[in-house]
């Protein structure tokens, strides 16, 4: 009775080119066992993964039966495996690092395979030959367990694993474990940036509570929009470009991190000279971008993100990039940062325009040349910036009121309504020149109703006005709701508030 013939070396490099090709970890481990079950001709095969001291089931293939499982199906027969189970072949095999061969599993005292032989029973079927390899990685870390089971020989008859085959599937669960280990790695680095960029940009947008929701409104509608072009339109935009247009909508803005507070919360028109600073973010971003070392794959995005404000017809900036010079991924980017900016509830210089008036200037620069009119009108159809059911351009529109009177020299300015994004200029506006008139103003928020972080901000601008101008600004009325609605008592020690 002969045995399978080893592989020969073309067979083991072949193997290694297929591990190391696979991104996929999932298939990764399948193309793992197939291949350690090829090379000793075994019926059936399973392999664990070892995360947390536990071996986890992943595969299951039995070729006698047909049968194929992956976790992913129906494996709750498999109980995971802790690797202190010291009578376990496959948790020995992974604490001792070494393979284990037992012949006849019905005739071992050494382990226990009470668990083997429930499945045996309930399965309809027999295991005997048994080899367990342990799959460790360059760092001699265990990452899982390959369990073979019954060995044929040549003639399909059921025999022990031959010790010739334990130290080429001993060498082969090595090198899968090494692949398996950098896709992991490989994976762990991807999320570190990506969820490093997340959270920068977020640090950038939460400098100015009027850009507050900007880069994430922008991720936001980038992906509905890239998925619905996938499913409704020619263009396909494959994982790769997605994940750098996200990546540069992420990022398209990080510039306006040494943009002056003053200029950028500024709430009356820009000089020239503040508009100058204002556009040089998308230099700043070009620059910082250019610093960071980016994986090859995403070498493109420092260029992307730059590029928002570029125009087709060459009037945009910074380079004045027209054309072909502006791929796709920068059109799309550009034609949401506007939608944004003109939809947004939180900018200081202008309320927010209902979508259909947005469209319409945006369909003005479209028929400027300034933006893609293609994309743009797959845009539209798209509807990606409809959250939850619901148009952003229904929300309702606040109002506020404020009434003056003046009592024994004292300024009141009593306040009705919401004071909201787009009331708080409002009130701005009201209260800046009233320190001028009276050293003392209360105002009254009696019939407050609504009070938004601008909201409060413009309390607290109006308090440091106060200050610098020798007068008192005192707060009246304020309800326990409007207390907790924006969490006022933190700011108690800073408002005066009776
Ligand atoms: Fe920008
Ligand atoms: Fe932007």
């Amino acid at each position: 009775m002969k045995i399978m013939p080893l592989p020969n070396i073309e067979t083991l490099l072949d193997i290694g080119i297929a591990l190391s090709k696979e991104k996929d970890t999932g298939k990764l481990l399948e193309t793992i066992l197939d291949a350690a079950m090829n090379i000793t001709g075994c019926d059936a095969g399973m392999l664990y993964r070892l995360e947390n001291d536990i071996l986890d089931f992943e595969i299951l293939i039995v070729k006698s039966k047909g049968f194929r499982m992956s976790s992913g199906g129906t494996a709750t027969e498999l109980p995971p495996v802790p690797i202190s189970s010291r009578r376990n072949v496959c948790s020995c095999a992974a604490v001792g690092k070494k393979p284990i061969n037992v012949a006849d599993m019905y005739d071992c005292s050494e382990y226990d395979f009470s668990g083997g032989k429930y499945i045996d029973a309930k399965a309809g079927y027999k295991s005997v030959s048994i080899l367990s390899v342990p799959m460790f990685d360059d760092r001699d870390d265990t990452v899982g367990v390959i369990q073979l089971i019954n060995a044929q020989n040549e003639e399909g008859t059921i025999i022990p694993f031959a010790a010739e085959y334990e130290p080429v599937i001993f060498s082969l669960a090595s090198q899968a474990a090494i692949c398996f280990t950098n896709r992991n790695y490989a994976a762990a680095v991807t999320e570190l940036l990506d969820s490093f960029v997340r959270v920068m940009s977020t640090a950038i947008d939460a400098r100015s509570p009027y850009n507050a929701n900007h880069t994430r409104n922008m991720a936001r509608y980038a992906e509905k929009f890239t998925a619905w072009l996938n499913a409704h339109s020619d263009m396909v935009i494959d994982e790769e470009r997605n994940r750098n247009l996200l990546m540069s909508v992420w990022l398209h803005d990080i510039g306006k991190l040494v943009i002056p507070l003053e200029i950028m919360d500024k709430q009356g028109v820009l000089t020239d000279e503040e508009w100058r600073v204002m556009q040089s973010h998308v230099l700043m971003t070009r620059r910082m971008l250019s610093e960071m070392s980016f994986p090859k794959q995403n070498r493109k995005v420092p260029d992307w993100a730059s590029a928002h404000h570029e125009y087709l017809n060459g009037k945009g900036y910074p380079d004045g990039l027209d054309g072909d010079a502006i791929p796709f991924e920068v059109r799309i980017l550009t034609i949401l940062d506007v939608f944004d900016a003109l939809t947004a509830y939180d900018r200081p210089y202008k309320p927010a325009i209902p979508v259909e008036k947005a469209f319409a200037i945006l369909d003005d620069m479209a028929k400027k040349g300034q933006i893609d009119p293609y994309i743009l009108d797959l845009f539209k159809q798209s509807e990606s910036w409809k959250e939850d059911g619901k148009t952003t351009e229904k929300r309702e529109e606040a109002t506020m009121n404020i009434s003056k009177t003046i009592e024994n020299g004292k300024l009141i300015l009593s306040l009705e309504g919401k004071l909201s994004v787009t009331t708080a200029p409002q009130l701005q506006e009201a209260l800046i020149p009233a320190f001028d008139d009276s050293k003392e103003i209360t105002l009254d928020l009696t019939k407050l109703a609504y009070i938004s972080s601008a909201g409060l901000r413009v309390l607290l601008i109006g308090h440091e006005t106060a200050q610098a101008k020798g007068a008192k600004m005192t707060l009246s009325g304020v309800s326990d709701e409007i207390m907790e609605m924006f969490d006022m008592t933190g700011f108690t020690n800073v408002l005066t508030i009776v």
